[in-house]
């Protein structure tokens, strides 16, 4: 239990609404992003086509869009990853060409001074009159964060940093006098930042972790978690743990899943597909940099280094939204039943399959209640901020 005061909480925009399950298009700016596969379908990006995609996910009522954070690829012979839009001025962007959509940006606390970061997201926040997140990573693949000089930091140091980090970019928005920072790994003299963002009291914090240390930052900064799961009950365990840790900060919280969509006429043709692509299809070496890189595969035992580079290969080990359409509608109505309040999706190929999903399995998930058309969504941009007209 903390005696200390707790960090206020943004609620307020279609994020937050009372709409049932929330739904974000996620990793659309990275190339390959859905799966480290050489599978001729999968995804590159393109400046146009993220454009395009983002737009039929915002006029379809989709309440979000969240970047990877990513500077280089897995390698391999098809360097999955390897081709990515920087998430800030591509969120910038597409907050001029969009008017309802919240857009994140995905942060490595690491790689960027918190001033910067307070200061672009005010900025971006203005762009998009109040729709911009700021989704904070601790970062956790040594090879791209060394070109930053900082792949010495262990696991738990990178998250006391990114407290720090944090609590500067929150004492920066914050309509206060310009103040000092002592920290351990950072330090602020006269700190200040105007004009502050439009959202009240700030944009919405995500944090996205595996780890219970990630989870508990996640508790106490954050507004949302993002998290992985294997399957409905492991989502429920992780909703309820985040969502106690948050509670003894004297905090609510809300919790969204990374899934992976594989939609097919048929339960075969979507299976088939999968195995294609972590069969055949597989880029071997890219799986196993993916995988001992990011996911402390060097420890692991044999048997279960196999088992996720399948899940790797063909999803990305997202969660499972694989079948027809009615399957997945189910699937996504069990992580709903579970606690779950968004499911951020990435996908083989975006261009084909957010159109596939809206055309398919968005009018299941409306029919059957698991979400509600959003009412707070107005054409000027969706958050009325609050003791702001
Ligand atoms: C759903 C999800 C999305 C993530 N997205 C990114 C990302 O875009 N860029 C990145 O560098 N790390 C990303 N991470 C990694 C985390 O930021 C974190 O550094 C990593 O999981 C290791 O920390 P942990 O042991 O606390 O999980 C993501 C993690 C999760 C669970």
């Amino acid at each position: 239990m903390t005696h200390e005061p707790a960090v206020p909480r943004t609620t307020a925009g279609p994020l937050f609404a009372d709409t049932g399950l929330k739904l974000g298009v996620f990793g659309l700016n990275v190339s390959s992003a859905g799966a480290v596969t050489a599978a001729a379908e999968r995804h590159e990006i393109d400046w146009d086509q993220n454009v395009r995609v983002v737009q039929q996910a915002e006029n379809a009522g989709f309440e979000a869009v969240i970047p990877f954070s990513r500077w280089r690829g897995f390698e391999g012979r098809t360097n999955p990853w390897g081709q990515s839009f920087d998430p800030y001025t591509w969120s910038a962007a597409l907050a001029a060409l969009t008017s309802r959509i919240t857009l994140f940006a995905t942060s490595h606390c690491l790689t960027v001074s918190p001033v910067m970061a307070a200061k672009q997201i005010a900025t971006i926040d203005a762009i998009s009159g109040g729709r911009i997140g700021l989704n904070v990573v601790a970062g956790w693949f040594a090879k791209e964060l060394a070109m930053f000089g900082v792949e010495t930091l262990g696991h738990d140091d990178r998250y006391s940093y990114s407290e720090e980090w944090l609590e500067i970019v929150l004492r920066l928005w914050a309509d206060g006098d310009d103040f000092d920072y002592e920290g351990h790994w950072l330090s602020v003299a006269a700190g200040y930042s105007r004009p502050g963002p439009v959202q009240h009291p700030h944009p919405p914090i995500m944090n996205a972790a595996f780890s219970d240390r990630g989870h508990r930052f996640a508790a106490r900064y954050a507004d949302l978690s993002f998290v992985s799961a294997f399957d409905a009950s492991d989502a429920a365990a992780k909703v309820r743990n985040i969502r106690e840790m948050a509670t003894g900060f004297g905090r609510e919280h809300s919790v969204w899943v990374a899934a992976s969509v594989v939609c097919a006429d048929t339960e075969q043709e979507a299976h088939d597909l999968v195995r294609r692509w972590s069969g055949i299809d597989a880029d071997e070496v890219a799986v196993r940099n993916a995988i001992d890189w990011t996911m402390g595969g060097t420890r692991m035992p044999p048997e279960q280094h196999r088992q996720l580079a399948g899940a790797v290969a063909s999803t990305m080990a997202g969660y499972p939204l694989i079948g027809t359409a009615e399957r997945i509608s189910e699937a996504l109505a069990q992580l709903s039943a579970a606690g779950i309040d968004g499911v951020a999706l990435t996908m083989m190929n975006y261009e084909a399959g957010v159109p596939r999903f809206i055309d398919e399995v968005l009018p299941i998930l409306e029919k059957n209640g698991v979400r509600r058309p959003s009412v707070t969504q107005s054409p000027q941009g969706n958050i009325a901020p609050e003791g702001r007209s």
